[in-house]
């Protein structure tokens, strides 16, 4: 019987994750810093058309875009004269799962389907879970979700619990677990015991799965508007959300559209912290996951993570935890559609950069997701209160993550505020450097780096020397 101590299990990692992705993730590498992105995403993942074809078999995707009359008004009301982009949200609630994630999950369902895996593994707190075993139960395979929920009082936010009950109730098998680096472990001991395929997030399958999400809303831009959207705001964590948009957005010919990260402000908390897990009202799309996976992508649970968001990304916003609350009742009182709270991210950040833009200008929020018990804004922020957070009216800028939580008390007071990008690619460069030795980097290496933190060769290449010289 294999040793299933935590050394032992997690010394195997190599072969137990080969097995249970079907990936040879090594046939991409360089050797050196550089790895072969697009063809692992051609190569290791089916064609768009192929994709479309598969999720159009279990119901997934052709979610309408729809126009927020009253919040492009409502922008209107606080912006200058002539400005005040009319407002899309891509309604991915429509989704079997309730979700972009359903998106996500359906590749890695089909592929283990045809290679006779006999079931799928996730590793999440979230909609993701409800994804894989949504899709799952449609194609007749078994699940289990592996979930981070407790504290060490064991006490779970409304929200995941939510999350959890969603997974069940489509019959996924759900372990439930307390912060800390067992998930890890249990989901590699899952994976060996089981001999189920590795759903992991960030495997290319995942990422195309999202592609159609970026070409749908090209698609109907320019069905419904006669043109491609100016800005798109993806609502950012781990990254897939946003490169599988972008990359979607890039095969429909949308060159020129603007793509805009959002995330919770959630800066000062730590994710892995015991103490700050329930500190934290947003279970994700914030900073917690947003900044470390920018800058450091291949932290994921496989070799190379598809998800690269720095790639694609043209800004960085965040926004307070009080204005995400507020837009999340917005959207449910002036437009009448009450949905769940990672969407809202990047509504909110829309709505603030709805009004910097000229009133012709397409700003189209990405994704929404479905809402119901924990997710609502109040069980959330009952338990904020109940757990020392203070909750309040006022002015958002008075927001301190998991101590205060400060709803707006206008909506002229939303405001999205910038992560410059320069930050992101000199962290991005810090912790992809670390490993050259000798302060050189090769040609291809640079070429590489460049595509990474999205910069003319010129540009990347003194950013990349200034990076070096500050690293000796
Ligand atoms: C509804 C929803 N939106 C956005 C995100 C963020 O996606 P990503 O982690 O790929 O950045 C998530 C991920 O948990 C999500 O569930």
């Amino acid at each position: 019987m294999a040793d299933k101590s935590y050394q032992a299990v997690m010394g195997r990692r190599p072969e137990i994750m080969r097995k249970a992705v079907g990936i040879d993730y090594d046939s991409f590498e360089s050797g050196s810093l550089a790895f072969d992105y697009e063809t692992m995403m051609s190569k290791a993942a089916f064609s768009l058309d192929k994709i479309r074809e598969i999720q159009r078999a279990t119901g997934i995707g052709n979610t309408p875009l729809l126009e927020m009359k009253n919040l492009t008004a409502l922008a209107r009301h606080y912006a200058a004269p002539g400005k005040g982009a009319r407002i899309f949200v891509k309604d991915e609630a429509c989704n079997p799962s309730g979700s972009f994630k359903a998106r996500r999950a359906s590749v890695s369902a089909y592929y283990a389907k045809t290679k006779g895996y006999p079931g799928l593994v996730s590793a999440t707190s979230g909609n993701y879970g409800a994804g894989i075993a949504s899709q799952a139960a449609m194609l007749g395979l078994k699940a289990i979700v592996v979930q981070e929920v407790f504290d060490s009082r064991g006490l779970g936010q409304p929200e995941i619990l939510e999350k959890g009950r969603a997974c069940e109730a489509y019959g996924a098998e759900v372990l439930q677990l307390t912060v800390g680096p067992e998930l890890f472990y249990t989901f590699l001991l899952v994976l060996e015991e089981t001999g189920f395929f590795n759903a992991s997030l960030y495997t290319p399958f995942s990422i195309t799965g999202i592609e159609t999400l970026g070409v749908e809303i090209a698609e109907q831009c320019q069905s419904l508007l006669g043109k491609k959207p100016d800005v798109v705001v993806a609502t950012n964590a781990g990254g897939g959300n946003l490169t599988g948009t972008a990359r979607g957005l890039i095969k429909a010919g949308c060159a020129d559209t603007k793509i805009v990260a959002a995330s919770v402000d959630l800066s000062g908390l730590h994710m892995a912290s015991d103490k700050d897990f329930n500190r934290k009202s947003f279970t994700t799309g914030h900073t917690g996951f947003g900044v470390p996976f920018t800058t450091s992508p291949d932290r994921a649970d496989v070799p190379r993570n598809a998800a690269r968001p720095l790639r694609y990304m043209d800004r960085y916003v965040t926004i307070t935890q009080g204005e995400v609350f507020f837009m999340t009742e917005a959207l449910a009182q002036v437009e009448g559609l009450e949905r769940g709270p990672a969407g809202n991210t990047s509504l909110a950040a829309a709505f603030s950069i709805a009004q910097e833009m000229d009133q012709d200008q397409i700003v189209v929020v990405q994704e929404t997701e479905y809402t119901g018990a924990g997710k609502h804004p109040s069980p959330q922020l009952t338990f904020a209160s109940a757990n020392g957070i203070e909750v309040r009216r006022g002015d958002p800028k008075d927001n301190i993550p998991g101590q205060r939580i400060v709803i707006p008390e206008n909506p002229g007071q939303i405001k999205a505020v910038e992560l410059p990008l320069e930050k992101l690619r000199q962290s991005y460069l810090k912790h992809n450097l670390a490993s050259v030795k000798d302060g050189k980097v090769s040609a291809a290496d640079m070429e590489y780096l460049a595509a990474e933190i999205n910069l003319p060769p010129a540009e990347a290449e003194a950013m990349i020397q200034a990076a070096l010289k500050e690293g000796k």
